[in-house]
Parts: structure tokens; sequence; C-alpha cells
């Protein structure tokens, strides 16, 4: 059982929906909190604790509304996130020339900060074949695998 923190970006919903997915889907076994960004601050971040982030792009690449007071806050107060883990699922569109951008700061934001990324960053694409939700519970199952190995399991 590992405690776990989906954080999501959004402009009009599709990455809190699946934010909701990924909690429903791995709540059996763990304990799974779900925060929008706009209610999260850098300094709230526990080394015990896995954080899955999912973020939107909008306008030219950039981070949609709901995580860009994040975004600012990270920039302005430089935390060191040192030892804090997270995996990076990405929604966008491959329409754009700036096809999943604003995961890509979210990834440099956090990184520049020393936190670790487990897994790859997912970048999904709507104009694609994959739905969105079909890839999300196996990959938020394999970054909690991966988290195994570096967080406390708790009883
Ligand atoms: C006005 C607008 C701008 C967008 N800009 C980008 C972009 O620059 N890059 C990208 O990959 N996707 C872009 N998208 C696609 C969105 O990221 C995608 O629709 C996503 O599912 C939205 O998720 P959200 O509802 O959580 O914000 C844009 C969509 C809209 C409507």
């Amino acid at each position: 059982m590992m405690n776990i923190v989906i954080l999501y970006g959004t402009e009009t919903g599709n990455a809190e929906m699946l934010a909701e997915d990924i909690q429903s889907g791995l709540q059996a076994d763990h304990q799974v909190e779900i925060l929008n960004l706009s209610d999260f601050a850098p300094g709230d971040f526990d080394r015990g604790r896995l954080y899955l982030i999912v973020s939107s792009t909008y306008g030219d690449g950039e981070l949609p509304a709901s995580a860009q007071p994040f975004g600012q806050a990270m920039k302005a107060q430089t935390p060191d996130l040192t030892g804090v883990v997270f995996g990076l699922f990405g929604l966008g569109d491959s329409e754009y020339d700036t096809f999943n951008l604003g995961s890509k700061v979210v990834q440099d934001l956090m990184e520049e900060a020393g936190a670790t990324m487990l897994g790859e960053r997912i970048v999904h694409d709507a104009s694609g074949s994959d739905m969105a939700e079909d890839l999300a519970l196996p990959w938020a199952r394999e970054v909690v695998s991966l988290a195994e190995t570096r967080i406390g399991v708790a009883a």
C-alpha cells in the first residue's frame, strides 16, 4: 500500500477526468488523493508519497490554466525537491506544433528542482488512435512498481 497523490493540471477538465480514472484503478490497493495543481504549492511535496502528475498543454505549448500558478511558484521559489519521486502523463494533440510541451514544462521544472521522474513521460495524442484511459492505468501501475523500491511501503 502506497501513499499516492494524483496532481492534475487542466484547462477544460480532461486531465481531471483522467486523474479520477487513475484513482479508481489504484484505490483498492493504495491510499490515493487527487488534487488540482491550482491547490498545490511546491512546499507541499512530501518524500513519503508518490506523485502522479497529469497535465494537458494549452495556448502555444504552455501549461494549462490550473497549472500556471504552480509553474510560476516553482520558478519563483526554486525549491529543493531532491528525493521527491513522480510520474508524468501529458495530454496533448499532434495537430499543434507545440505537441505536449506543457507536460515537458512540468518535467523540466521538477527535474531542475532535483525531483526524480519514474518511467517515461507519456505523451498522449488526442489525434492518435490510443484512448488516454487505456494508457493511464498501465502507466500508473508501472510507476507505482518503480516507486516501491524507493518509498517505504506501509502495511
Ligand atoms: C485552444 C487549445 C490549445 C491547445 N494547445 C495545444 C498545444 O499547444 N499542444 C498540444 O499538444 N495540445 C494542445 N491542445 C490540446 C489539449 O492539450 C487537449 O485537448 C487536452 O486533452 C486538453 O486537456 P484538458 O481538458 O485537461 O485541458 C490545445 C487545445 C485547445 C482547445
